[in-house]
């Protein structure tokens, strides 16, 4: 079973349907880590796509916001006013969706999916130490998460914690990781509709478990186009603008 793993869509629907295109035929089952939505200006399309896929989907924290299912007191007045936005704009049916998402970690086709940390689904996973509690109590090998919009990962092998480069260079579309029956793995396929790891491409990862590989993946997309519908919908400046940096 081939999994595409998506997160941090962030209702960007170029980016999304990009990354569709591409990875067409190379998958069977679709997961999301959520962030379906908030900062992009597609959240109706997106959510629609996601349900119409029949991605197995856990809920991230925009989806929360969003449903008004956590306060958005910790959230920047950015990110605020886009929720805020966002909600405005779903149907009824897209929220009731969005607010019935379970919530990490959750097993499914053979992996475990997180949107932040393994213990917090709002905490963030950039460094080794903030790795090592879900690489030691995931109940799977593999355990995806997002929520960093960082493409990237950590392998653990007692007494051992890698950091994983797992990033396609500028000009190539992936690069593959070779999963070793001894290690334990805690991937992050990159975020789809916001990137801030410095490459503006929208990322994701096909996961292929019964021959041990995974495969990260960069798509370029129409930014432009995002760019103009994000203004059009008067979203904050600074949102359109950290599109075409990947930051
Ligand atoms: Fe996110």
């Amino acid at each position: 079973m081939r999994l595409l793993v998506l997160t941090d869509i962030h209702a960007n629907l170029s980016a999304l349907e990009a990354s569709l295109t591409a990875a067409e035929g190379s998958w069977q089952r679709l997961i999301c880590l959520g962030d379906v939505v908030g900062y992009g200006p597609d959240p109706n399309e997106v959510t629609s796509r996601i349900r119409e896929l029949g991605a197995v989907t856990i809920r991230g924290n925009h989806d929360k916001a969003v449903a008004e299912l956590m306060p958005t007191d910790d959230f920047n007045p950015v990110a605020k006013a886009a929720v805020n936005w966002t909600r405005s704009q779903l149907s009824n049916e897209n929220l009731g969706w969005l607010a019935g998402l379970p919530q990490g970690p959750l097993e499914a086709e053979g992996v475990v999916l997180v949107h932040g940390a393994f213990q917090d689904e709002d905490e963030y996973v950039f460094t080794p130490s903030q790795a090592l509690e879900g690489l030691l109590d995931s109940t799977s090998q593999v355990t995806f998460f997002g929520h960093t919009h960082h493409q990237g990962g950590f392998s653990y092998q007692d007494p051992e914690l890698e950091v994983l480069s797992l990033h396609p260079r500028t000009n190539e579309s992936r690069c593959a990781l070779r999963l070793e029956d001894s290690k334990r793995y805690l991937l992050n396929p990159g975020s789809i509709g916001q990137p801030r790891d410095t490459d503006p491409r929208a990322g994701f990862a096909i996961a292929d478990l019964e021959n041990h590989t995974v495969e990260f993946w960069r798509v370029p997309y129409d930014i432009a186009g995002v760019q103009k519908r994000m203004r059009d919908a008067k979203l904050p400046e600074p949102l359109v603008l950290r599109l075409q940096v990947g930051r």
